[in-house]
């Protein structure tokens, strides 16, 4: 149970307060451990306060008090992140930007939003929309997930294959690093060949450079009315075939995967069963639905069953049944959350993928026969979540143990396939281990460098992406 009662701990209150009477401060047991973990729930939440800012100048004067007290500080947005980014469990401040989430501006020109980094995901798709534009990142935690922390992660979710991660839709950002420097980065222009590009090593720094305060977002056209289509297969192997069949005949907006197993669990959750049977697999894919793209559709769906790579699939017929058909792939994060489940999210080259699967299958196979391993994931970018789940008996230590010991074999398969530990989760606290599979030590030791200017008193998410 978090504490606030020791000596030093109240000193370092005081000293906030004095420094920043206006600032609203939470100590509260409840709230320290509200504020404290994220969607992992591995670690004890034990954070020295937790600050909610209302402006730039409040999360600049904070950060400049907590360089010079010396307090680490963990940014934190929605804390739905998979990773541990956003835990504190050793006497940080968490500062949360929950009340930094207005919108401050659009520009029809520019065709850009500008809001605060608290502001929820869904809201901003919201905003995008009342202006005739969408916002097109978008996955299952939009509603309590915030730009923020999309930013922070470089978040992915299910139409990467058509619009790219969070990455490619950050025109500009405000960070206040580590020292309370306030930096604009971007600023908004489309093309800009004056010196490095800051913004980009913000965009997936998970709160360790400094805490993002502000972004202005790339808005585009609204997506065309679109068809939901899922498939069942017969087998892992058809997986990238039937890809390949769809991709060349049509613009996909999405293509995922999950397994049977998957299925079972969103079922159970309170989801509809999409066939008459099971099948060992599944893909849902979304596209235009305009007459051409419904017959490409259809004549590669008929080309997939005629060889063998799919036995049964449907098509959606009205939004509600597209809605229906989302759910049974975005509702497995949550049916299988009282799973406790150990989460690898890892990514290869597309053109990698077979040969990756195959390798990972085998691993797997051999190494988890005692649990149940759930796949699935947005296959369509090379990248697979494997959820371990944990076995109601066993404590959650030795469980963590034994996936960490095959991570480590798993880390190894990537390195071989040329891959990553984190394709959009963050490396956080969980991936920490395996981060060099993915970058050489070299890239580590710059990375290190960098926060070191940017954060030269080391205050910023100490701890996580790696060791001090
Ligand atoms: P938090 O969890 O609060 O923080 C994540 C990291 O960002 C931490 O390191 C934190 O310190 C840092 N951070 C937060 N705010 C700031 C800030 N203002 N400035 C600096 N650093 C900051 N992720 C995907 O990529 N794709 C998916 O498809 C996907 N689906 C999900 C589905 C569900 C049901 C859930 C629960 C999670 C899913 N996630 C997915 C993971 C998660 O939602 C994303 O990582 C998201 O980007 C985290 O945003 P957040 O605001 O909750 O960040
Ligand atoms: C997803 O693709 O559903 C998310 O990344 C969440 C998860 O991996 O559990
Ligand atoms: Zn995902």
């Amino acid at each position: 149970m978090p504490s606030s009662s020791h000596p030093m701990t109240d000193t370092r209150l005081a000293s906030l307060r004095s420094t920043l009477p206006a600032l609203r401060l939470l100590t509260d047991p409840a709230d320290l451990e509200h504020y404290g973990c994220d969607w992992t729930r591995r670690w004890t939440p034990a954070p020295l306060a937790v600050a909610l800012p209302d402006s730039v100048e409040q999360v600049q004067a904070l950060v400049r008090w907590a360089h010079a007290a010396g307090v680490a500080i963990v940014p934190s947005g929605g804390r739905t992140g998979l990773s541990g980014g956003a835990v504190a469990a050793n006497g940080e401040l968490v500062v949360s930007l929950e009340r930094m989430h207005k919108v401050l501006g659009f520009d029809p020109v520019d065709r850009t939003l500008t809001v605060q980094a608290g502001i929820a995901l869904q809201r901003v798709q919201e905003a995008a929309r009342e202006h005739g534009l969408q916002y097109p990142v978008d996955f299952a935690a939009r509603g309590s997930c915030s730009i923020g922390g999309n930013i922070a992660t470089n978040a992915g979710g299910i139409r990467v294959l058509r619009y790219g991660n969070t990455r490619e839709w950050i025109a500009g950002l405000t960070l206040v690093t580590g020292t309370g420097e306030v930096l604009e980065l971007g600023r908004g222009l489309v093309k800009n060949s004056s010196g490095y590009d800051l913004r980009h090593l913000v965009i997936a720094s998970e709160g360790t450079l400094g805490i993002i305060v502000e972004a202005i977002l790339r808005l585009t056209e609204p997506p065309p009315p679109s068809h939901v289509m899922l498939l069942a297969l017969p087998s892992f192997q058809a997986l990238m075939q039937v890809f390949a069949a769809f991709r060349s005949r049509l613009q996909l907006q999405a293509f995922e995967f999950f397994t049977d197993h998957a299925l079972r669990h969103v079922l159970a959750h309170g989801a509809q069963a999409p066939f008459a049977e099971m099948h060992p697999y599944y893909v849902v894919t979304e596209f235009s639905s305009d007459a051409a793209s419904e017959a490409e559709a259809m004549a590669a769906f008929e080309q997939c069953m005629e060889a063998g790579l799919a036995s049964d699939g449907v098509l959606s017929a009205s939004d509600a049944q597209s809605a229906q058909l989302w759910r049974l792939r975005e509702g497995i994060t949550e049916s299988l959350a009282r799973h406790v489940p150990y989460k690898n999210d890892v990514s290869v080259r597309i053109s990698a993928m077979p040969a990756f699967l195959e390798d990972t299958q085998a691993l797997l196979a051999q190494e988890y026969p005692q649990f149940e391993v759930v796949w699935f994931g947005h296959i369509g970018d090379g990248n697979l979540h494997i959820n371990i789940l944990k076995p109601e008996s066993m404590p959650a230590p030795a469980f963590v143990a034994d996936c960490e010991r095959v991570t480590k074999l798993l880390a190894e398969v990537l390195l071989r396939h040329g891959g990553s530990i984190s394709a959009e989760h963050g490396i956080g606290l969980v991936k920490k281990p395996y981060l060099g599979c993915t970058r050489s030590a070299e890239e580590i030791a710059l990375m290190r460098g960098i926060k070191a200017v940017l954060d030269p008193n080391g205050i910023m998410n100490p701890g996580k992406l790696f060791d001090p």
